[in-house]
């Protein structure tokens, strides 16, 4: 039985393959809550790029990014970008090497984040990704951090990679893992970072039940 938990807002951050996404879809199925993926409205934003070819002229993105209509489907499962449905095109090796190029400038941050936060106005809701805890939803009920080791990221990135039928290896998978975390982290606006009243939490040789179920007793216990 769903059980809703009024009015919360749960914010989860954390690098590239630390489980959070999958983590977040299970609690927010377990507790009747909104999911918000952010890294897809980073990914879509990317996408668009790519398709107007204005990769390098930021300024014509920013522009594209106030125009265009990026919405969510069957609770956070599917994304589309002016309508169509991207939840596919944004998973590509292409978005996946330039996405956190695109992410870093702030006028796009500016765009999305606002959009997140009306997406989240109403509470109820559970949201992953780099910036979730510090600057999207700084007064967050329930903070989270999900972290692994690299190789164990790598793995898991491999093997969602291997079901979409993409040819790469676990070597090539995770440097482009350890190249976006190093922009994610180093960037001048919204790094990731842990805030400061985050719970850490090491997914590293946890399945995703034992994460949910440390996520979701701290929940009840407060
Ligand atoms: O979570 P995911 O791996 O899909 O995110 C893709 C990229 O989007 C990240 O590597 C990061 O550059 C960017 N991102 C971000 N802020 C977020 C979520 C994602 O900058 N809140």
């Amino acid at each position: 039985m769903r059980k809703v938990v009024p009015r919360v807002t749960i914010a989860i951050d954390g690098p590239a393959g630390s489980g959070k996404s999958t983590v977040a879809r299970c609690v927010a199925e377990k507790l009747g809550l909104l999911y918000l993926d952010s890294g897809a409205m980073y990914r879509a934003v990317t996408l668009l790029a790519i398709e107007n070819s204005v990769e390098e002229n930021i300024s014509e993105l920013i522009e594209l990014v106030k125009q265009c209509n990026i919405e969510f489907t069957e609770n956070g499962k599917r994304i589309f970008l002016d309508s169509v449905d991207v939840s596919e095109e944004i998973r590509t090796p292409d978005v996946n090497k330039l996405v956190a190029d695109i992410a870093k400038t702030p006028e796009i941050r500016h765009e999305i984040v606002k959009h997140q936060q009306r997406i989240g106005a109403e509470g109820n809701i559970i949201a992953e990704g780099r910036d979730l805890t510090t600057i999207v939803f700084p007064n967050a009920d329930y903070k989270f951090y999900l972290d692994a080791s690299i190789q164990e990221r790598a793995k898991r990135r491999f093997a969602d990679l291997q079901e979409q039928n993409v040819k790469t290896t676990i070597e090539i998978v995770e440097s482009e893992i350890n190249a976006r975390d190093e922009k994610d982290t180093s960037r001048e606006h919204s790094p990731l970072q842990v805030a400061k009243d985050a719970i850490r939490v090491d997914t590293t040789g946890k399945t995703v039940e034992d994460v949910i179920d440390i996520i979701v007793t701290h929940i009840k216990e407060k």
